[in-house]
């Protein structure tokens, strides 16, 4: 066990010492919080995997500085990236490339492809340009768990084990990154995210793929994932309605306007997706403190815009 500090704003520098020094430290993303180590430091690198109990075969995205950074990573550019870059970084999206030779295998959890993102947020820039260099973040969760929107979801998973989390507040996305696989004629998104499949096709002017079982290519992306403590379940608002008749002690996380019975307890989430992503895991993790037995979430719009919420609430859905 070692003292995890949370660090202000002010307090940058020493977040940056640290990541000298080859510790993993939490940073704010405009997603979720990622769990930062030197991009150059495999010793660093390890510590990540031990810490989140994380296959060591799951690749990393390299978090960079700016779209300039590409050509350190990737051994081919092609022309899609410049327009994306323009368009949507920094921000919520995540380009696989073909890695260049040299780039550490932790990284890439042993593919010869490479996903890189320049985040969107002002205190993980100033730690990358501090370092110097990039760093690999992961979700700062333990593995398969809720990702962390705020230092103290950080805390409840990671607390002892990495030397600081520098607090950032909520993230204002809420939802991990869209991830586009760009090695390809058609490019094709591996994971949906605020970047919908729509924007991407408006920006590059044409179809690409995005096919609703998008996992296969991407080794962290598995049936299971993104659990809460308490069981979930996605279900329609009529079947919710006919479970609170014979249950008590549930947790209810709807959109729509609901009758109330005394015995459930009722999560009223936002009708825009963007609000609702924003807030999906802060309202798990509010539940996950309950003494309730089980979560009963209102299925969301089935529409391209809710893709990444439908993803992430599917796989957070107990098989
Ligand atoms: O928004 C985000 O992307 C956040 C913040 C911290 O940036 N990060 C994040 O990292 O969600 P993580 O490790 O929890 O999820 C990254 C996903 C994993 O499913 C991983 O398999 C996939 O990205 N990935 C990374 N590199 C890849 C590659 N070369 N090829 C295919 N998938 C890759
Ligand atoms: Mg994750």
């Amino acid at each position: 066990m070692m003292e995890t500090k949370r660090l202000q704003a002010e307090q940058l520098d020493q977040a940056i010492e640290f990541l000298k020094n080859g510790e993993v430290v939490a940073l704010p993303t405009e997603t979720v919080y990622g769990l930062a180590a030197d991009a150059k430091n495999d010793i660093a690198i390890e510590k990540i995997f031990i810490v989140k109990g994380r296959p060591s075969d799951h690749p990393l995205i390299v978090h960079i500085e700016s779209v300039e950074k590409v050509s350190e990573w990737a051994a081919y550019i092609p022309p899609e990236v410049a327009i994306l870059a323009e368009h949507f970084w920094p921000g919520p999206l995540t380009m696989i490339l073909e890695k260049k030779t040299g780039v550490s295998d932790l990284i890439t959890g042993g593919l010869d492809s490479i996903g890189l993102r320049v985040p969107n947020h002002p205190l993980f820039f100033q730690v990358i340009n501090g370092l110097g260099n990039a760093v690999v973040a992961p979700s700062a969760n333990a593995h398969k768990k809720t990702s962390p929107t705020h230092p103290l979801h950080v805390l409840k998973d990671l607390d002892g084990k990495i030397a600081a989390v520098v607090d950032g507040g909520s993230c204002s996305v809420g939802i991990e990154s869209t991830i586009i696989d760009l090695r390809n004629k058609v490019p094709a998104i591996l994971r949906p995210g605020a970047i919908t499949q729509e924007m991407i096709e408006k920006v590059l002017k044409k179809k690409i793929y995005a096919p609703f079982k998008h996992n296969e290519k991407v080794a962290g992306n598995m049936e299971i994932h993104y659990q809460p403590e308490k069981p979930l379940f996605l279900v329609s608002l009529n079947k919710i309605k006919k479970i609170t008749e014979i249950e008590k002690n549930i947790a209810i996380m709807h959109i729509s306007e609901i009758e109330k019975k005394n015995d459930a307890f009722y999560y009223k989430m936002p009708s825009s997706k963007a609000e609702y992503a924003k807030n999906l895991y802060a309202t798990l993790n509010d539940i996950d403190k309950t003494q309730v037995t089980k979560i009963l979430v209102e299925i969301p719009p089935n529409t391209q815009e809710w893709a990444d919420v439908q993803d992430r609430l599917q796989k957070a859905a107990s098989k």
